[in-house]
């Protein structure tokens, strides 16, 4: 079988490039320049790495970013204060905090602060729900950014076997309401499902969301199956990035897969430009 790899480089590239001239669109005949605040908290390097990217494809699509630079010890009291300042803001389009936070500060208290109309990250009850029922509403960025992977590359949802595997509320979860809502007839496994083997045997597409590096063998995949994963996981001794996904022994036998790095990863700060952009939209005519 003839493994096609899906780009997730190329596509969020081309995601961006859209952006990028709707953005100047926007700017010229709205006057609204759409405007990220990037909020960190701490020193985890990973976390520094992921907001320089968001900030660095701010740029790109000629948004604003406004950037908040926390140390370590802010008070959970100052966090609310600098995103309740950043709510009331009409220039300010998005808000994101960086995950994961400080032991010391409560991140469902955070997410909650956020204006649901800000919440760029689709991690706000209001947008979990909305989502749900299947009203307008930010979509979490992994997720949707895999739905556009799919759609890009020609793949088929409709009436197809989906298994997603993992059912964290950033990724598993939001990813069922997503295929469900394309037409998929979805599963979602866990670490508690019996039988995980057979389960993603029987799907067309399995999406891997799990945080466990080459969980997914290729007795896991039917011939011909569409795989995605959504893992990132760092080999201790070499360093280097790899996915859930056994991907040397699985690739032959997909139709469709991606690779980590470069698979769903580019994808996920492209859908974020991509919220925040929708978000200023709403502004037009004010
Ligand atoms: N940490 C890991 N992924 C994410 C994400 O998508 N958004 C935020 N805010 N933090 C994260």
């Amino acid at each position: 079988m003839e493994t096609r790899i899906i780009d997730g480089k190329l596509i969020s590239a081309q995601v961006k490039d859209e952006i990028k001239d709707k953005t100047a669109k926007l700017i010229a005949e709205h006057n609204i320049t759409p405007c990220l605040a990037v909020i960190l908290v701490g020193e985890d390097p990973a976390s520094q790495v992921y907001v320089r990217n968001k900030k660095r494809a701010c740029e790109y699509v000629g948004f604003k970013s406004l950037s908040y630079e926390l140390p370590a010890d802010t008070t959970q009291e100052k966090l609310l204060s600098v995103i309740c300042e950043l709510n009331k803001r009409s220039d300010v389009h998005g808000i994101l905090v960086q995950m994961p936070l400080p032991k010391h500060i409560n991140e469902k208290a955070v997410i909650d602060a956020i204006s649901p109309d800000k919440d760029v990250d689709g991690f706000h009850p209001m947008n979990v729900g909305a989502l749900c029922i299947g009203e307008e509403g930010f979509v979490s960025c992994t997720p949707a950014g895999v739905i556009q992977l799919l759609k890009r590359s020609g793949a088929e949802i409709s009436g197809k076997e989906c298994v997603i595997v993992g059912r964290s509320n950033i990724v598993g979860k939001p990813m069922a309401l997503l295929m469900l809502r394309e037409n998929a007839t979805v599963t979602v496994a866990h670490s508690k499902t019996k039988d995980l083997k057979e389960v993603c045997k029987r799907a067309d597409i399995v999406i891997a969301a799990i945080g466990k590096a080459k969980a997914i063998t290729a007795d896991y995949i039917k011939e011909g199956a569409i795989v995605i994963d959504v893992g990132i996981n760092r080999n201790e001794e070499t360093g280097k990035l790899c996915g859930d996904v056994d991907y040397e022994n699985v690739a032959p036998k997909c139709s469709m897969i991606t690779p980590v790095p470069g698979g769903v990863g580019p994808m996920t700060i492209a859908m974020l430009m991509n919220n925040c952009y929708e978000s200023a939209v709403r502004h037009i005519g004010e």
